[in-house]
This record gives structure tokens, C-alpha cells and sequence, in this order.
């Protein structure tokens, strides 16, 4: 049995899997290799959201019983060519939630208070002093939140912004109770705060589009923790240029960890670089979770976290 990690892990893979099958082969380099040429003999792979997973690997892998992905968006396997080669997925959902639904939070009080404008104000040396009209940015309480995909993060998120006094509303396919639901269009005109907690799907890809922040309030915020291809940032760019949005926080980039140079100029613009789940409670949780659905696979188990394909 040979079980391959693209990537080090904080738990003892290779004492977990050795213990469940002696003898078993156990690879995890050091820091993030990627997935390895040979594959030809591999019976489980636990990867990262920037491994790509599809029939090509597929193909090269045929003895593949089971991938754990260890993220919870899986945008970057494809779950058909998965079904085809009869291999299980598995990703990481609520260990973290808490996490990511915090750092989305932090990035929309960030925005609204100007803490990296401050911040670099100190730092540059240039800050001479208390001022009435120094950096004034807007309070979130009493506001309106506008959850994009009401999910377990965006659920999250919907109780971090009512705790802080905001109203909160939601655009998803799905009905959540106890929430109010709102159309797209309808939440990107009306809400102060918009944060995005859909997965990445044909449906969401540039959700976040010309046409919408053109419908935005000027003085709203736009906060990015789900992936970088729901935002278009060529139009955001130009609407935070225009200052027809107050501001937007990105933790995750289209074409990731390349960063457009003109996100580095844009005005009112805090960057994250990806970090929603880095807390170590969460990331050991999420690799805990791979170990699991690997050794629940290969003893012939379906694992809590297996991710279903819908077709
Ligand atoms: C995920 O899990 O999908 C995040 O982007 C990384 O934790």
C-alpha cells in the first residue's frame, strides 16, 4: 500500500497510517512538492486546493482509492473524472469554519477602519499626529450585511455581523432558515457590506462582476475569502479607482499567488494571502480530517467527509 502527501503535514501521517497498515508506504516531504510523477502505484494522495486533480492524474494513478483534499473548496478536482475512475474525494468542511468566517471579519473591519492605511502610515514615519478628519472610515453596526452563499462560512459570518449590530440578508440558491433571502442583484445594490462565502462553481465564477459593482452603494465594502475567480478584479479595480465602493478586502487572488500588479496600487484595497483556515487549531483539524477519510477508504469505510458528486 503506498499513501502520498503533496504537501508536510502538523500531525504524524506516517505513524497514523503505519499503525492502521503495517508496512503501508508513506510519502510527505518537506514543504509542498506537488503531486509526484509516479503515481503509477499509489492507493491514496492527501493534496492542497493548488493540486490539480483530473483524469490526466487519473490516468497515470489507476490503483487511486481515495484523494483528501485539504481544503474544503474542491474547484481544483474534477469530481467527474473522479466518479469515472472510481476514485473517493474527501475535503475539509466545518473544522474551518470558525476560522475563516473570523478572518472575513477582520477584513471587513479592517476595510471599514482603514487599518492598513493606518498601518503603513505609522510604519512610514510620515504620521504627525492626532487629527480630527484623519482616516475617518465607516462603523459597521446598524449597516447591512450581504452574505453571498449561505453555507457553514457564510452562516458563520451572518452571526459574527449581526453580533456587531447589522442587519443581515443573503443570496443562495438554497433557502436558509431563519435568514433572509434576498436576489443577487438585489443584495449587491442594496447592501453596506458584501461578503463571499459561495463556492467556486460556474454559477459564481465572476459573481462579482462590472455589471454589479456598478449597481454597489459608494460607501460599501467587499470582502473576498471563497476564491479569487468569483471576483472579476479588472472591474473591481476599477471601481475602488473611481471610489464608487468604500473599499474591499481579498484574501484570495485570481491565478493565485500571482497577484495583478494593479491590485498592489489600488486605493482602499487590504490583501490577505489566503489565510482564511491558518489558524493551527484549524489546519490540524483539516489535515486530521484527510488522515481519516484515507484510512477510512482503504479499510473499506465511507468516510464523514466524503464529498458526493452531484451528478
Ligand atoms: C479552503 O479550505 O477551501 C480554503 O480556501 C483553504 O483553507
Amino acid at each position: 500500500m503506498r499513501v502520498v502527501s503533496t504537501s508536510s503535514l502538523p500531525i504524524d501521517l506516517v505513524a497514523q497510517i503505519g499503525a492502521a497498515f503495517p508496512g503501508a508506504r508513506v510519502e510527505v516531504p518537506a514543504g509542498h512538492t506537488g503531486l509526484p510523477a509516479d503515481l503509477a502505484d499509489a492507493d491514496a494522495v492527501i493534496c492542497l486546493l493548488h493540486d490539480r486533480i483530473d483524469a490526466a492524474l487519473f490516468a497515470r494513478a489507476p490503483h487511486l482509492r481515495v484523494v483528501a483534499n485539504c481544503a474544503v473548496g474542491i474547484d481544483n478536482i474534477d469530481l467527474a473524472a473522479a466518479v469515472a475512475a472510481g476514485c473517493a474525494i474527501a475535503n475539509t468542511p466545518d473544522v474551518l469554519t470558525e476560522a475563516t468566517a473570523e478572518l472575513a471579519f477582520v477584513l471587513a473591519l479592517a476595510v471599514a477602519r482603514r487599518v492598513g492605511e493606518g498601518e503603513r502610515l505609522v510604519r512610514s514615519g510620515a504620521w504627525t499626529g492626532w487629527a480630527l478628519d484623519q482616516l475617518l472610515g465607516v462603523s459597521l453596526t446598524g449597516k447591512l450585511a450581504g452574505i453571498v452563499g449561505m453555507g457553514r462560512i457564510g452562516q458563520a459570518m451572518a452571526r459574527r455581523c449581526r453580533s456587531f449590530g447589522m442587519t443581515v440578508v443573503y443570496a443562495d440558491p438554497h433557502e436558509v432558515t431563519r435568514w433572509e433571502r434576498r436576489s443577487l442583484d438585489d443584495l449587491f445594490a442594496t447592501a453596506d457590506l458584501i461578503s463571499l462565502h459561495c463556492p467556486l462553481t460556474d454559477e459564481t465564477r465572476h459573481v462579482v462582476d462590472r455589471r454589479r459593482l456598478a449597481r454597489c452603494r459608494s460607501s460599501a465594502i467587499l470582502v473576498n475569502t471563497a476564491r479569487g475567480a468569483c471576483v472579476d478584479e479588472a472591474a473591481l479595480c476599477d471601481a475602488l479607482e473611481a471610489g464608487r465602493l468604500f473599499g474591499a478586502g481579498l484574501d484570495v487572488y485570481q491565478g493565485e499567488p500571482r497577484i495583478s500588479p494593479r491590485l498592489l496600487e489600488c486605493p482602499r484595497l487590504v490583501l490577505a494571502p489566503h489565510i482564511g483556515s491558518a489558524t493551527t487549531e484549524a489546519r490540524t483539524q483539516m489535515a486530521q480530517l484527510c488522515a481519516d477519510a484515507v484510512i477510512a477508504v482503504l479499510s473499506g469505510r465511507t468516510p464523514s467527509n466524503l464529498v458526493r458528486s452531484r451528478g
